[in-house]
Formats: C-alpha cells, sequence, structure tokens
C-alpha cells in the first residue's frame, strides 16, 4: 500500500513523464520540420522512453493497490530556435524531472515508505544518465557551432539511435 498523498505525488510524476514525451515529440517534429533527421531519431527515442518511465509508474501504482488518476498534459512548446535551443531546453528538462524524482525519494523516506523508495532508486540512476547525455550532445552541438558540415556529422550520429525498449530503460 502507499498512501493517498504519495498516490497523489506518483500520479503527478506519470504527467510529468507523459509531458516529457510531448515535448520531445515536439522537438522531434520541429527538427523533421527543419530536416534533421537525425536529431529527430534521437528526440522519438527519447519520446518513447518517456512513455516506459509513465508506464513503471503507471504499474507501481496498481501493484500497490493504487489508483492511475491522469490529468491534462500541458501543450508543450512548437517552435525552437535552433538545435542548440533543443538541446538546451531538453537539458533544463532533465535537470526538472531529477529535482522532482529527488522531491518523491524525499517524500517516501519521510513516510517510512521503502518500497517507494527501492521504485524510485532506478530513476535516480536513470536521470543521471538522461542529464549526461544531454549535456554532452549539447557541448557537440555548440562545438559545432556554425559549421553545417559538423552538424550534419552530428545528426548522422544522432540517426543511430534505437528505442530499447522497457526492459533497457
Ligand atoms: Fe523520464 Fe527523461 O526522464
Amino acid at each position: 500500500m502507499i498512501s493517498d498523498k504519495m498516490n497523489k505525488a506518483i500520479n503527478d510524476q506519470i504527467n510529468r513523464e507523459l509531458y516529457s514525451a510531448y515535448l520531445y515529440l515536439s522537438m522531434a517534429a520541429h527538427a523533421a520540420n527543419i530536416n534533421l533527421k537525425g536529431f529527430e531519431n534521437w528526440l522519438k527515442v527519447q519520446a518513447m522512453e518517456e512513455m516506459t518511465h509513465a508506464n513503471r509508474f503507471y504499474e507501481y501504482v496498481n501493484d500497490q493497490n493504487g489508483k492511475v488518476t491522469l490529468a491534462a498534459i500541458d501543450a508543450p512548446p512548437a517552435n525552437f530556435s535552433s538545435p542548440a535551443d533543443i538541446m538546451k531546453k531538453t537539458l533544463d528538462h532533465e535537470k526538472f524531472v531529477t529535482k522532482n524524482i529527488h522531491n518523491l525519494v524525499t517524500l517516501a523516506k519521510k513516510e517510512n515508505d521503502y518500497a517507494t523508495d527501492t521504485h524510485l532508486q532506478w530513476f535516480v540512476t536513470e536521470q543521471i544518465e538522461e542529464e549526461k547525455t544531454a549535456s554532452e550532445i549539447l557541448q557537440m552541438v555548440e562545438m559545432a557551432g556554425k559549421s553545417g558540415g559538423a552538424l550534419l556529422m552530428l545528426d548522422h550520429q544522432l540517426a543511430k539511435r534505437k528505442f530499447g525498449g522497457e526492459a533497457k530503460n
């Protein structure tokens, strides 16, 4: 069992994970529109991963005999000024998600809710990877600067990312 307060806090996090998917899909659509197909691919995989994150919380609430209640998802921004803007916003968003995961851990510890605390450890580790990857790509985009050739090489690299599914995420 989880407390009503924890149930509500996890439902809020499900909303944030779904918003994350929405945000990255919107970024992917923008990348497609400016013919950066590699960026589009990377962002679409990112969006699919966010769906698996939402699903992990969904399953957990059900396993704990709680109730998943879905709320409206905010509209994401539709336009971005540059590939660097996309990656900067990706990194900022992941930092925001990390903060919220940590807040959930704080609540679990306060409630002596060891099960939720354990469940959240996967997300704590995942967020390290999420921030690291976004930060690395941002650095590469910034290094590419105004060089179209360097940006296209990076785009080619990002085209290789594949969706690993639930098990590897
Ligand atoms: Fe679900 Fe990108 O964190």
